[in-house]
């Protein structure tokens, strides 16, 4: 550390918690809406941790006003939710659902009736089912022209009382779970289908900003990225020339569109030969130029740490046979393909000898909190939002009927220390987002893996009441909204 002191938070420094539709709010037919890809996808034998959906989640359609209490409590200074496509819209375009946009003004209300700022996604995975059947979901440039509807409709009815929108969330993790780990929908394994899909959810993005700046031109959008930095396993020129690979291919693959209007070469020509670079039409990139965001949403959980060859050395062979998971969300690789071809990005994913882990199994690295928030920041110079951090863990509820996750504020507190670092070294930083607000569904993990300073018990017993229990970070968390993060 080479800060003898560090800076105080901004003033009107928004700090949140975050959610997503499909994670919370059940109701999943309820008053009109429409299915979307994951009420289907979460069906499919296999697929997610015993069988469990969102068709209930966590009844948060129900009990937004009680939850919306319970962030008041808390002092919560801003709240990130999603708005679920097919409440809005059932069948992804046409007809639009007078109660599904109903219910989330009457959410976005609560909100400020409060004072607390709605930070609102539009795309939090959930695509129309309709959409998927009749177009291929993403994978047809018509979905574009829906996903312009959507957003006019929302920016129409909640333009003047939402500031911060957020585009597309994680735009890396569900196109390469959804088409190269089959681990999301569409539940496909095919390279050259994901590098199409997302080029048209690139244009989606642009459109959706260009669009924004004509009816809400007071507000503030971007998209929310899951970034993770990336590390040379040793300080050898190829293991650094192998993370920079391992940048480009993971990180500025979509922030460069992003905030450049323009694919990242290297990555690109790698695609090229390889035959599975997206169709770039006449247009295409004129658009995209012309969608700057106004600030860059990061979330933040973990990195990665590269080598350019298999590493044969005995002290890290043991490291590596554990190597990360195919559907690490945070550092993809084209694995099979790099041992065999020598044309495809050089690195090798590797575990890093100086971080713990998870119970899940995924690193603990505040510092590569700072080093995220630095990178993106110098390389873009946008404002950030950190739109989502925090701990997934099995939390019991004890015999007093409390929950001590000292854990979980250990693990926010050092995230939140590197973050006031990052803001003191001049990274400017809108608002922090703790992902979760509430425990929630946590896609393939069921509700076993909890994120929440809330505690939702959804035991058999407890089924209908869904009772809501603030863990011991919620109040460590409102101690340090209170003083603006100054005790840190
Ligand atoms: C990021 C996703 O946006 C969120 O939906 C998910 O639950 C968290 N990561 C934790 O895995």
């Amino acid at each position: 550390m080479y800060h003898d002191k560090l800076e105080a938070f901004p003033e009107d420094f928004l700090w949140g918690a975050a959610s997503a539709a499909y994670q919370i709010e059940g109701a999943f037919d309820a008053d009109g809406k429409g299915p979307s890809i994951w009420d289907e996808f979460t069906k499919i034998p296999g697929k997610t941790f015993e069988g469990t959906n969102g068709d209930v989640a966590i009844d948060h359609y129900n009990r937004y006003k009680e939850d919306i209490r319970l962030m008041s409590e808390m002092g919560l200074k801003a709240y990130r939710f999603s708005v679920s496509w097919s409440r809005i819209l059932p069948d992804g375009e046409g007809k639009v659902n007078k109660e599904g946009l109903d219910f989330y003004e009457n959410l976005v209300d609560e909100l400020i009736a409060y004072n607390i700022e709605p930070v609102l996604t539009l795309y939090h995975w959930d695509l129309p089912l309709a959409l998927q059947e009749k177009y291929k979901g993403w994978e047809s440039r018509e979905v574009i022209q829906a996903f312009k509807q959507y957003c006019q409709v929302l920016y129409g009815r909640l333009g003047k009382k939402v500031t911060y929108w957020v585009t597309f969330n994680e735009q890396n993790v569900f196109t390469s779970m959804g088409y190269r780990w089959a681990s999301h929908p569409p539940n496909a394994t095919d390279t050259k289908r994901l590098f199409e899909a997302n080029h048209i959810i690139n244009l989606a993005n642009a459109e959706a900003i260009k669009l924004f700046r004509k009816m809400v031109p007071k507000g503030k959008i971007g998209p929310s990225f899951g970034y993770g930095p990336v590390y040379p396993l040793s300080a050898s020129p190829d293991d650094v020339l192998a993370s920079e690979n391992a940048t480009d291919f993971n990180n500025s693959w979509w922030l460069d569109v992003y905030c450049k209007g323009k694919y990242p070469t290297f990555t690109f020509k790698q695609l090229e030969r390889k035959g599975i670079a997206p169709t770039i039409e006449s247009g295409d990139l004129e658009l995209l130029k012309q969608a700057k965001p106004d600030f860059l949403g990061i979330n933040y959980y973990h990195g990665g740490t590269v080598a350019q060859n298999k590493i044969e050395s005995k002290s890290i062979e043991s490291l590596n046979d554990k190597n990360f998971s195919a559907t690490d969300p945070y550092l993809m690789q084209p694995k099979e393909e790099q041992s065999q071809s020598p044309e495809v990005p050089m690195f090798q994913s590797s575990e890093n000898p100086y971080l713990n882990k998870t119970e899940w199994g995924w690193e603990i690295d505040p510092v590569g909190f700072r080093v995220a928030l630095r990178e993106v920041y110098a390389r873009y110079d946008l404002p950030l939002f950190v739109t989502e951090n925090g701990l997934g863990a099995k939390d019991m509820v004890t015999d007093e009927g409390t929950i001590e996750d000292d854990y979980r504020i250990d693990y926010l507190n050092q995230h939140i220390m590197e973050m006031k670092k990052a803001v003191t070294d001049g990274v400017e930083l809108i608002g922090y987002c703790a992902w979760s607000f509430t425990d929630l569904l946590s896609w393939l993990n069921g509700y076993k893996k909890r994120y929440g300073f809330v505690y939702v018990d959804r035991t058999e017993q407890d089924e209908k009441e869904m009772r809501r229990i603030p863990k011991k970070s919620y109040h460590w968390y409102k101690e340090l909204i209170a003083d603006n993060g100054e005790n840190i």
